[in-house]
């Protein structure tokens, strides 16, 4: 089902690479591009989130006990979408983590230095047992690797474990994941597809265009 590096997973499956083409097609409207995205983000989020710590729990079915693993509730995990186009991933992701807590991050491309610029930060210190929390880091597009390595510099200082952070997109750039795996060789990277380059703008190649553009109805 995928390509895997140690910390890179490209996700590779008829059902991803059909929704992937419907995304990308600059035809697609809002609706449909908005779809077939959600239908993505399930498999994105179960990879995302495969190694979460579990603990074994006694359930009583209607014909007998037995033990489950369940999600470790002494855990802290932490959707954090970076605005405005990571907010795609954020309803599913809350479906599947309802026990999750959100922590938003504002920040959008200066388009002349292509250098990330925060206008949104209320992420709190995090908890003392630092061992027990998880950050999925949510952007669809993984272009320069910018606001990717500044979002995960920024929970780094907030006390998170780099090797506890998980960055989530759907389409990245050889140079993006290039630059994030330099600089955070511990964080995780899962995505859908490595793409050819970045054009002189900053976007990605074949790419899907502006992915906030397409998910807000906002194309010029
Ligand atoms: N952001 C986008 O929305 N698209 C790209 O191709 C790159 C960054």
């Amino acid at each position: 089902m995928e390509v895997q590096t140690d910390k890179i997973t490209i996700l590779n499956h008829p059902l991803i690479n059909h929704n992937l083409s419907i995304i990308r097609d600059k035809d697609s409207d809002c609706e449909k591009f908005k779809n077939a995205l959600k239908r993505i983000t399930y498999a994105l989020i179960f990879e995302a989130t495969k190694n979460l710590p579990v603990v074994k729990k006694e359930v009583t079915t209607p014909l007998q006990k037995t033990i489950c693993d369940c999600f470790n509730e002494q855990a802290q995990l932490i959707i954090a979408p970076i605005l405005r186009a990571g907010m795609i991933f954020c309803e599913v992701a809350q479906e599947l983590l309802p026990f999750a807590n959100v922590h938003h991050i504002g920040m959008y491309r200066d388009e002349q230095t292509l250098e990330p610029v925060w206008y949104y930060d209320k992420r709190k210190q995090i908890k003392p047992n630092k061992k027990d929390v998880f950050v999925l880091i949510l952007d669809p597009m993984l272009a320069t690797g910018n606001s990717a390595i500044d979002a995960v510099k920024n929970f780094i200082s907030k006390g998170v474990l780099e090797e506890n952070i998980t960055f989530v997109s759907l389409i990245s750039s050889p140079l993006g994941l290039e630059k994030l795996s330099k600089k955070y060789p511990k964080v995780r990277i899962v995505t859908c597809a490595k793409d050819e380059r970045l054009n002189e703008k900053g976007y990605i190649l074949p790419g899907l265009g502006d992915a906030g553009d397409r998910i807000y109805n906002t194309v010029e």
